[in-house]
Formats: structure tokens, C-alpha cells, sequence
């Protein structure tokens, strides 16, 4: 009896867990490095039980069709952000720095950039109407009976099909259209928040408020120009014409922050925001024989590894020259991460590689530093392991990553359009010979594994939060439907200046009055 009863209560466990755990999530993701940062969850949502089911479209890049740990939809579109978008627009930006290009202003560039930001988005866009003007692909996603939906909000399809099947909304997000997600949203002086791409700290001189402010201002029209073209004309058509974009995308449950306060400059915050920065990051696994082979036999030196992300796959041909020059006198030795043709002088130290298992190598005992370009992922998990990073940075947030790291004392940076065979070895010698380098990036690494919870598990728990609870609108402050004149006070001020205004003149007045009647009768006598 006691067995039954004991077998009973074991099922309904089971059985229970199984509804209370196996939630059901549409995914919106973004391709590129986003892709591979947003994949880290879903596999962690998948060993949990959850279903998984993304909408990518027929030219996606990164996001596979078939899948073990996914469902996937696909939607057919005509263009999309492809490789070679992303490639010319890459290879553009190092010609511009690199003063390869007769630009003469940072107007131009501001302008020119404004103009393919726009295009970018208006792809996104096409790709949202593709989806809602398929009554098919739209009755399936209804009668699937989702219980939330997970996008990356720096591209708004995602934000917009939410509201259309009203499921609870989680961001994974360091990136709006705006630019850095909490300005959006937390209260953000300006006087000591930097704005990512002015290079700017948390300490500003009175000309670096100045740009600070300024960066602000453009990237907040950038925002109305994107938003006003694309995703706004979106919403107003199949959302209805009192929608607004900019609401719906402040409007999400949960925001799963990639930013961790070891790295990033402390600030105001939100009650739904949850940090989960450096959750990609997992201890090293065993590498493949053959590079561990190769890592064992750089005996005492150690190796270095360097790769310039998963946009860049061709740095131009004099610049990788020249690297690979100064690595040949180096030795360490070095795996490198590169696309393009194999460089003339290129030293017997030297792998290249088209993959490599990156976080496993960061996390190899013999690892002594990591070049890289400053993606968020690639900074995080260096300080994650603790390797002093030799920095090259390319745009938007690159340089602003690097420079957290610089100025934490475990990190040099490059500019790309003075890097040679000499500077390059310079600095890399003198990461790997200061041991200080090392050390601090050591001790950012304690710090950030001091946490009650790994960031991924954190993810994890406060997603399931908003599944059992549909939602968590109890966090969400009210500020994302005010207008800014209310939300910055400015009618009050107004009216509280209109009432003072009023007050003074009738004092004022009365005061007159009262001067006449006493004053004018002895002007009168005399
Ligand atoms: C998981 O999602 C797929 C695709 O949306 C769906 O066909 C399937 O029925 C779902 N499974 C469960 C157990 O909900
Ligand atoms: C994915 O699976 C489907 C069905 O098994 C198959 O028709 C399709 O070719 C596969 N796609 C890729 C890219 O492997
Ligand atoms: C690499 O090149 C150096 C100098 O050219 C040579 O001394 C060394 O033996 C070479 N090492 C290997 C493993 O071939």
C-alpha cells in the first residue's frame, strides 16, 4: 500500500514537473554573433525540457533549418542580411579607417552609416511583413500555443510579432535600435554614463560631456529615422494605427542583460533587468588531439591566440602581412583564427585555423593572451578565464569593450590604421612580459565567478519565472507609456512656473493698487 502510494506521488511528481517545466518558446533571433550567444541559451532551455521552436527566413546565415535541440520555421524572403551585406559593410569601415576612403568629416560618416542602418532595418522589415502576410504561418504560430517569446530586440520583428499573438516578451538584449538597452529604459545621466562609441569612462572632462551628449542626441535620431521607416509603418499596419513601436519595445517582461558591473561601468538600473553577462562561458573542455598536440608543443612559452570575430574573415592583405611577421619572432606559439589567403611570411609558430574552439583554448593552461577585435563575447569570455587581451578594434562598441579592459589594467589597444610589423610586437611583448596584465585580468575573473548563481542558470530560472506567471508586468515600471515631456516633468515645471508666474503678477499688482491708494493722496495734498 505504502508502495503504491510512494510510486503514486513519484508519478505525480513527474508528471508534474513536466507541466510546470516543459514550457513551449518561440524564438526571434539574430543572425551573426547574436546567433551565437542566443544558441547558449537555447540548448540550455532544451537540456531543461522546454520546446523550442525559431522563425528564421530562407536566406538565414547563421540559423540552421534542422536542428536537435530546435523546431524550426522558415519564411521565405527575397533578401536578407546575408554574408555579403555584412562582409562589404565590414571591409567598407576598415577602408575608413584606415583613411583609405576620401571621407572627409564624421558628418559623412555619420550620414552614410545612417543611410545603410536603415537599409539593414528595412530588410528586417520585409522579413516581418513576409510573416504577416502569411495567414498559414500565422494560424500555426496561434494554434501552437506558445508561452513566451525570446528575441534579440536590436532587430524589432520579433517585439512586434509578440504583441500580434499577445505572449509574455523576453529580451536577450545588450542592444536596441537605439543603441545600449538601458538608456532606453534606466535612468541614464549623461555626466558620468558613457555613451557607447565615444571611447568615453565613467570619469568625463567637460568636452567629453559635450560628446557624450552629442552621440546621444544622434544616436536618438538614428533611432526616429530607423523606427518611423520601418517598424513603425509595421505596427500601424497590422497592429492597428494607435500602436507605437517605441512602447511595445519597452514594454517586454524580462530583460536578460549581457552586462556584468565587473566589466561594465556601474549605473541606474530596472527592476526587470537581470544581468547574465558572461553566461556563454563554461569551464574549458578537452580540445581535439591534434590542437592540443600543437598547444603542448610550445612548451614554457605558451601560445597566444587571436581571432577577429565572426563578421571580420579577411583583414586586408598588408596589415595580416605584418602580423604575421611579428608573430614569426615571437616563441609562443600561435593559433590564429583567419579567412583569407595565407600570409607570405608566415612563421612556423604559427596555425592558422578557419574554426577553433575558442572558449576551451581561452581556458587552456598554457594560454597566455588573446588578440582580438572586442566583441562582447570574445571580452567576456577573456575575463571570464583571465587572459590579458592585445586589442584591434573595428566599430560600433569594440574600442568602448577594449578600453573597460585597458582600464582595469588587463588589456593593450591597436588602432587599425596604424597597426604594423613593430607597434604589434611591441605591445604583445609587453602583455606577455608584464605579469601586472595577468594578474588583473586574474583577478577580474575571481570576481566575476563570485556569484550566488551562474548567470546562465539565472537566465534560465527567470525565464521559467515569466512562463509560470504569464508575465512579470508587477516589475515593469509605467515610465515606458509616458511621453518624455511627462515622463521628464517637463508640464509640471510648466505649470508650477505658469502658477509662480501667475502669483508674482498678482502680487504684484496688488501691490500697485495698494501704493496708489496710499501714495496718491498725499501726492495730491502737497
Ligand atoms: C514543439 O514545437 C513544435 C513546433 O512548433 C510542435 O510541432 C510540437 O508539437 C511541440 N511539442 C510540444 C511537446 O509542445
Ligand atoms: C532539413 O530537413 C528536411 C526534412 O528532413 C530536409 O528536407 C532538408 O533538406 C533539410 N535541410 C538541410 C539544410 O539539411
Ligand atoms: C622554425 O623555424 C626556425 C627558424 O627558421 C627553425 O630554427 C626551427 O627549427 C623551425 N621549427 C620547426 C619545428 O620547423
Amino acid at each position: 500500500m505504502r508502495l503504491i502510494y510512494c510510486c503514486g506521488v513519484v508519478l505525480l511528481l513527474t508528471l508534474f514537473s513536466r507541466v510546470s517545466h516543459g514550457g513551449n518558446i518561440l524564438v526571434f533571433p539574430v543572425e551573426g554573433s547574436h546567433w551565437v550567444n542566443m544558441d547558449v541559451l537555447l540548448r540550455a532551455l532544451h537540456s531543461k525540457g522546454h520546446n523550442i521552436t525559431i522563425v528564421r527566413n530562407s536566406k538565414s546565415w547563421y540559423v540552421e533549418e534542422n536542428s536537435t535541440y530546435y523546431h524550426s520555421i522558415t519564411v521565405p524572403v527575397e533578401r536578407s542580411l546575408g554574408k555579403e551585406v555584412i562582409t562589404h559593410l565590414i571591409s567598407t569601415v576598415i577602408d575608413f579607417e584606415r583613411g583609405a576612403l576620401p571621407v572627409t568629416s564624421f558628418f559623412n560618416m555619420a550620414v552614410g552609416m545612417m543611410g545603410t542602418f536603415t537599409e539593414a532595418h528595412r530588410i528586417v522589415s520585409e522579413f516581418a511583413s513576409a510573416m504577416f502576410d502569411d495567414q498559414e504561418f500565422l494560424r500555426k504560430l496561434k494554434d501552437s500555443n506558445f508561452d513566451l517569446v525570446l528575441t534579440d530586440p536590436c532587430w524589432g520583428h520579433g517585439i512586434i510579432l509578440a504583441k500580434y499573438l499577445n505572449l509574455p516578451l523576453v529580451y536577450n538584449v545588450r542592444w536596441l535600435i537605439a543603441g545600449e538597452a538601458h538608456f532606453s529604459l534606466a535612468p541614464s545621466p549623461l555626466s558620468y554614463i558613457p555613451i557607447t562609441g565615444t571611447g568615453n569612462t565613467d570619469k568625463m572632462t567637460f568636452l567629453q560631456r559635450v560628446k557624450n551628449v552629442v552621440m546621444y542626441l544622434i544616436g536618438q535620431t538614428q533611432h526616429h529615422v530607423v523606427v518611423t521607416q520601418t517598424y513603425q509603418k509595421l505596427c500601424e499596419k497590422y497592429l492597428g494605427p494607435n500602436s507605437d513601436f517605441n512602447e511595445l519595445s519597452l514594454s517586454a517582461d524580462l530583460w536578460l542583460m549581457r552586462v556584468d558591473f565587473v566589466f561594465e561601468y556601474p549605473r541606474p538600473t530596472m527592476p526587470n533587468f537581470v544581468y547574465i553577462g558572461g553566461f556563454q562561458c563554461t569551464p574549458a573542455k578537452a580540445l581535439p588531439q591534434q590542437l592540443e598536440d600543437f598547444v603542448q608543443s610550445s612548451g614554457e612559452h605558451g601560445v597566444i591566440l587571436m581571432s577577429m570575430g565572426s563578421f571580420v574573415s579577411a583583414l586586408p592583405a598588408d596589415m595580416t602581412n605584418e602580423i604575421a611577421a611579428a608573430f614569426a619572432k615571437l616563441p609562443q606559439k600561435v593559433i590564429w583564427r583567419h579567412k583569407g589567403d595565407r600570409p607570405a611570411n608566415l612563421g612556423n609558430n604559427t596555425l592558422l585555423v578557419d574554426w577553433m574552439p575558442q572558449n576551451d583554448l581561452l581556458g587552456h593552461p598554457k594560454m597566455k593572451l588573446f588578440v582580438a577585435h572586442g566583441g562582447t563575447n570574445g571580452v567576456q569570455e577573456a575575463l571570464y578565464h583571465g587572459i590579458p587581451v592585445v586589442g584591434i578594434p573595428l566599430f560600433i562598441d569594440q574600442y568602448d569593450n577594449l578600453m573597460r579592459l585597458k582600464e582595469r589594467g588587463g588589456a593593450q589597444i591597436l588602432q587599425i590604421n596604424s597597426v604594423d610589423k613593430d607597434n604589434f610586437l611591441k605591445a604583445v611583448e609587453e602583455v606577455l612580459n608584464d605579469p601586472l596584465y595577468r594578474m588583473n585580468m586574474q583577478r577580474l575573473s575571481r570576481l566575476h565567478r563570485d556569484q550566488p548563481m551562474k548567470p546562465l542558470d539565472n537566465a534560465l530560472f527567470w525565464m521559467e519565472f515569466v512562463m509560470r506567471h504569464k508575465g512579470a508586468a508587477h516589475l515593469r515600471t509605467e515610465s515606458y507609456r509616458m511621453p518624455w515631456y511627462s515622463y521628464y516633468s517637463v508640464d509640471v515645471g510648466l505649470f508650477l512656473f505658469g502658477v509662480f508666474l501667475l502669483v508674482l503678477t498678482t502680487v504684484f499688482i496688488l501691490m500697485r493698487c495698494l501704493y496708489r491708494t496710499m501714495c496718491k493722496p498725499k501726492v495730491k495734498q502737497e
